[in-house]
C-alpha cells in the first residue's frame, strides 16, 4: 500500500472546497497520533486553513488555497526537522492511500496558523492536505547514477557476482523510492551511498528545507528497500 502510495503521489496545488469527510479524518487523527508517539512530535490535523495559504505568497509556485492542512511541530532539538520529515511523509503516504491529495508547503502565514505550539515548540512546516482538483503531475527528476553512490565491492566479491547485478535489488528499490519523494523545489539534495559493508547511509548536500528534505527522502526509501515493517509504518 505504501509503495503505491509513492508511485501516484504528486504534489496537488489546487484542492475542492471540500472538508475531508468524518470516517477519513477518524483515520487520519489516528494516525497522526501514533505517529506523534512513536516520533515524539505534535503535528496536528487543522481542519480551517484560514488564511495560511494565499496565491499571493505562494504566486511563485503556485499552491492556491487548501481547506486544511496538518502543522508540523515539534519539542526544539537537533533532528526535529528530520524527524518531521520522516514522520510527515509517512503521513502524506498514509493520506494517499485514504484518496486525499497533499502537498508540503514551507511557504505560508505563520500569524495564521491557529495550532497549540507549546513553550520549547516549533513550527516546523506545514502539509496542505485535502481532496485535489487533479492528481498533480509527474515531474523532472534526477537519476539512479545521480544520486546513488555504491562503494567497489571487492575481487572476491565481484567473481561470485560475476553475471550478476553487483548492486542488491534492495538498494535500487530504496533509490527509485526516493527519486520519488518530495524535496522543496524539487532539488534532490542528497546522495545514498552503498558501503562495501552493506550499509546505507543518506547524506544531505544542504539546501533550504534540506533536514526536513533529509527525513522524508529517507522515508521513501526505507519503505522502498522493504526495511520497514507493518508496525512502523
Ligand atoms: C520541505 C518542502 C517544502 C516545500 N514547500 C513548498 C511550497 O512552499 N510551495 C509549494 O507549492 N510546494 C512546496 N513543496 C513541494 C515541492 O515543490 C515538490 O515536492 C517538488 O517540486 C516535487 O514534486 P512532487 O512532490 O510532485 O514529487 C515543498 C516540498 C518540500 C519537501
Amino acid at each position: 500500500m505504501y509503495i503505491e502510495a509513492i508511485k501516484e503521489r504528486h504534489s496537488v496545488r489546487t484542492y475542492k472546497e471540500q472538508k475531508i469527510e468524518d470516517e477519513t479524518r477518524v483515520l487520519l487523527e489516528k494516525k497522526i497520533q501514533e505517529l506523534n508517539e512513536k516520533g515524539n512530535l505534535h503535528l496536528q490535523f487543522m481542519e480551517d486553513a484560514d488564511n495560511v495559504y494565499n496565491k499571493l505568497l505562494n504566486k511563485a509556485v503556485g499552491l492556491g488555497s487548501c481547506p486544511s492542512y496538518i502543522a508540523c511541530i515539534g519539542k526544539e532539538a537537533d533532528d526535529l526537522d528530520e524527524r518531521i520529515g520522516y514522520y510527515g511523509q509517512i503521513l502524506v503516504l498514509y493520506a494517499q492511500s485514504l484518496g486525499l491529495n497533499t502537498c508540503w508547503v514551507g511557504t505560508f502565514n505563520r500569524k495564521k496558523v491557529k495550532a497549540s505550539i507549546a513553550d520549547h515548540e516549533k513550527l516546523v512546516i506545514t502539509i496542505a492536505i485535502g481532496y485535489g482538483k487533479n492528481q498533480g503531475r509527474v515531474r523532472k527528476s534526477k537519476t539512479f547514477d545521480d544520486v546513488a553512490e555504491v562503494a567497489e565491492v571487492t575481487e572476491a566479491a565481484k567473481s561470485e557476482l560475476a553475471g550478476k547485478d553487483q548492486i542488491p535489488a534492495w538498494f535500487r528499490n530504496g533509490v527509485e523510492c526516493a527519486l520519488l519523494a518530495p524535496t522543496a523545489i524539487n532539488q534532490q539534495k542528497f546522495k545514498i551511498r552503498l558501503n562495501s559493508d552493506g550499509k546505507y547511509e543518506i547524506i544531505d548536500k544542504g539546501g533550504i528545507y534540506s533536514k526536513v528534505d533529509l527525513g522524508i527522502v529517507r522515508c521513501n526509501f526505507e519503505i522502498g528497500a522493504g526495511l520497514l515493517n507493518a508496525d512502523q509504518l
